[in-house]
Formats: C-alpha cells, sequence, structure tokens
C-alpha cells in the first residue's frame, strides 16, 4: 500500500519537532527514514502507525486518509528496538498471541505461525523461550508477530540496533529478503546511514524535523541538495573546504580554495557572482594526485590492500579523507597535490544550499 504525507507537522506542547513534511511512498516500497538522533524520524513512523496524533495536515494510506483512524484499524504492524517478547511463552506462543486475542481458528494460526516461522528460519526454534534464544533470533520472533497479523505495511524503528555488528549485517541481508518475498511495504527508521544505502529502495534524509531530501540511495550520493546530505550519506564522509567564486565561464565555476593558495573548477550552470563565498564539497574517492591542485600533508595513511586512507591536513589546520585504490607505495607523511574532475566537485552556498 502507498503511504502519501502531505504538510504534516507535529508539536509537544509548544515545542514543534516535525515541520511540513511531505512525502510519497508507492506501493511495495523498502522507504528509510534517517537522521541524527532526536530529528524526528520515530515521531513521525509513530505518526504513520496512528501512536502519535497529527497536529497538522494529512497521511493516507493507499489514498484513504487516515490521520484521524485508530492505529488498529490502519493495517499496520510495528516492530520496535526493544522486541518486548513474552518471556515466560515460547516462540510459538509469542508469535500466536495476537492472532488468539482475535478468536482465530487454531488450524489459521497453526498456519500463519509455521509460515512466519519458514520465512524467519525460526522452525526449528518454536518450542524454545525467548530466554534461549541469540538477540538475532528473538529480532526474529519480533518481526514474526508482525508478520503473523500480514500487514499491508510494517514500520520497523530501529530494530537492529541492539545486535552486535556481524548480526546486524546478517539481520539486514534477512531483511531485505522478507520483504522480496512478501512485498509488502516497509517503513524502516535508523540513524546509521550504511543502514539507509543498503536497504532502501528510497531514502528520506531528516533533520531537525524537516525533511532534507528523498530519492533513491544512490541519487542522495552522487546528487545531494544541499551540504547536510552530502555530509551525512557516504562514509568516509565527503570532504568541505572553505572556497571563494573567482569566475564563471561555460558551465565552469572557479572556485579560489581560501588559505590554501589554489583554485579549482566546479560544473556549475547556474550564475553565481564573483566574490560568493562558497562550501566546496569532494568525495574521497574522488580527490586524486595531480600536477595542479591545493596541496594536503597526509598525516596517517591506512594501507589496507585494495584501498588506502589517507587522513590528510590542508592550510590551516582542516583535515581531509582520501581514498586511493591499488597503492603500493604509501604515502605516510608526504605532502600531496589534490585534485578533483569538475563533475565530482559539489558546491554548496552559505546557507547549504547545492549550487548546480
Ligand atoms: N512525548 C514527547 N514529548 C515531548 N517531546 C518529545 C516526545 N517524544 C519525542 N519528543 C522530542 O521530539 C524530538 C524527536 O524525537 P524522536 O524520538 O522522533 O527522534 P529520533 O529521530 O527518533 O531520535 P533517535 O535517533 O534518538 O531515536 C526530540 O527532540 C524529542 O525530544
Ligand atoms: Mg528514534
Amino acid at each position: 500500500m502507498s503511504i502519501t504525507l502531505r504538510n504534516v507537522s507535529k508539536s509537544f506542547g509548544s515545542v514543534g519537532v516535525i515541520h511540513d513534511v511531505s512525502m510519497d511512498i508507492p506501493a511495495g516500497a523498502f522507504a528509510v527514514f534517517v537522521g541524527p538522533s532526536g530529528c524526528g524520524k520515530s515521531t513521525l513512523l509513530r505518526m504513520i502507525a496512528g501512536l502519535e496524533d497529527t497536529s497538522s495536515g494529512t497521511i493516507s494510506i493507499e489514498g484513504r486518509d487516515v490521520t484521524q483512524v485508530e492505529p488498529a484499524k490502519r493495517e499496520v504492524a510495528m516492530v520496535f528496538q526493544s522486541y518486548a517478547l513474552y518471556p515466560h511463552l515460547t516462540v510459538y506462543e509469542n508469535m500466536a498471541f495476537s492472532l488468539r486475542l482475535k478468536k482465530q481458528p487454531k488450524a489459521k494460526i497453526d498456519e500463519m505461525v509455521n509460515e512466519a516461522a519458514r520465512i524467519l528460519h525460526l522452525e526449528e526454534h518454536l518450542n524454545k523461550r525467548p530466554a534461549q534464544l541469540s538477540g538475532g533470533q528473538r529480532q526474529r520472533v519480533a518481526i514474526g508477530r508482525a508478520i503473523v497479523r500480514q500487514p499491508k505495511v510494517f514500520l520497523f524503528d530501529e530494530p537492529l540496533s541492539n545486535l552486535d555488528a556481524e548480526l546486524r549485517v546478517q539481520m539486514r541481508i534477512e531483511l531485505a529478503r522478507l520483504h522480496k518475498q512478501i512485498g509488502a511495504t516497509m517503513i524502516y527508521v535508523t540513524h546509521d546511514q550504511v543502514e539507509a544505502m543498503t536497504l532502501a529502495d528510497r531514502i528520506f534524509v531528516l533533520k531537525q524535523g524537516r525533511l532534507q531530501q528523498a530519492g533513491k540511495p544512490l541519487e542522495l550520493y552522487d546528487d545531494p541538495d544541499n551540504q547536510f546530505v552530502g555530509g551525512f550519506i557516504g562514509s568516509p564522509a565527503m570532504n568541505f573546504l572553505d572556497g571563494r567564486v573567482l569566475g564563471q565561464d561555460q558551465g565552469l565555476l572557479r572556485i579560489e580554495l581560501e588559505g590554501l593558495g589554489a583554485e579549482l573548477a566546479a560544473s556549475v550552470a547556474s550564475g553565481i557572482g564573483e566574490g560568493t563565498k562558497v562550501k566546496v564539497g569532494m568525495r574521497p574517492e574522488h580527490l586524486h594526485l595531480a600536477e595542479t591542485g591545493f596541496q594536503a600533508k597526509v598525516e596517517m595513511a591506512e594501507d589496507l590492500g585494495g584501498v588506502s586512507y589517507l587522513h590528510a591536513r590542508v592550510a590551516g589546520g582542516k583535515e581531509i579523507i582520501v581514498e586511493m585504490r591499488g597503492r603500493r607505495e604509501s604515502l605516510d607523511g608526504k605532502t600531496v597535490t589534490l585534485c578533483a574532475d569538475p563533475s565530482e566537485v559539489h558546491v554548496f552556498a552559505e546557507d547549504g544550499g547545492r549550487l548546480r
């Protein structure tokens, strides 16, 4: 089912936490809300679930305005970070719980629970209690409780954050597989941009209750709308240097890098006045050694074999990271001259907006 938000806002008392958010999540999408702690991800998800009321704007599911509809009637199921299983019930009983409450026939319950157990590889654990399971298995039981309800929309609030790194990766793959298998719309909340990039077919970046950009993972990576999205998506993060516009011709902006005695060119078509202060953003993998460019001193080189990360410092003290592939001669301690292709130099206005 598709989900549409139109001009949705939310205040707790006089404090606004969600500001005028509009978004379209197509049926069957795997949408991820990502942003730093406190930006309003959980609040927005809970509003879609109906667990928080909406101060203004409308929330629609499959074209039906559900803004005032109670949670149970929205056909959504939410999986939380803390899985809150019933400790005295078995895995089977935990998953059957909501179906029993709804007085479903025993054969039907059996069928649904076994099907969920099959999808989640829990068949051999059905008679265990939560205490006898690993963290990942418990998390799968929590997801199983949602699956048996056959919701049209799954809402996940940081469901993997209690798991160790290895299990998270494993569960991430299982969630992606689950999504392919059952084809329901999923919305997944995380502050981890890697999780967002790997799971989502559509990412919504939030900051301080405002939607910053929505799009496919690589659209956001290649073409960020503002400095925040540029810096938030991607690891290691985009490097930013201060610049000043020297001039512009034929779609190329010439920018002086302040304090570095160097200039570089960026592909920017829209007109920008000479002398305008800008932020220049360059991803670590887009910086390369060159004859002309700006200088940086490599303070530490992580030479990992296939890839090297150079932690370097430019005049004035700013640290940058450069990623290089297949280097066999370490640049540790060296001063290097760096440049990036004009099409890979992102330019941002002082207010953070992208200049294209
Ligand atoms: N019941 C509440 N009453 C008052 N303020 C609240 C309430 N719930 C959340 N907030 C505030 O709303 C803002 C957004 O909170 P929310 O929990 O949605 O953030 P989040 O993006 O999920 O953060 P995290 O990544 O830490 O989970 C925060 O500033 C928070 O303090
Ligand atoms: Mg949260």
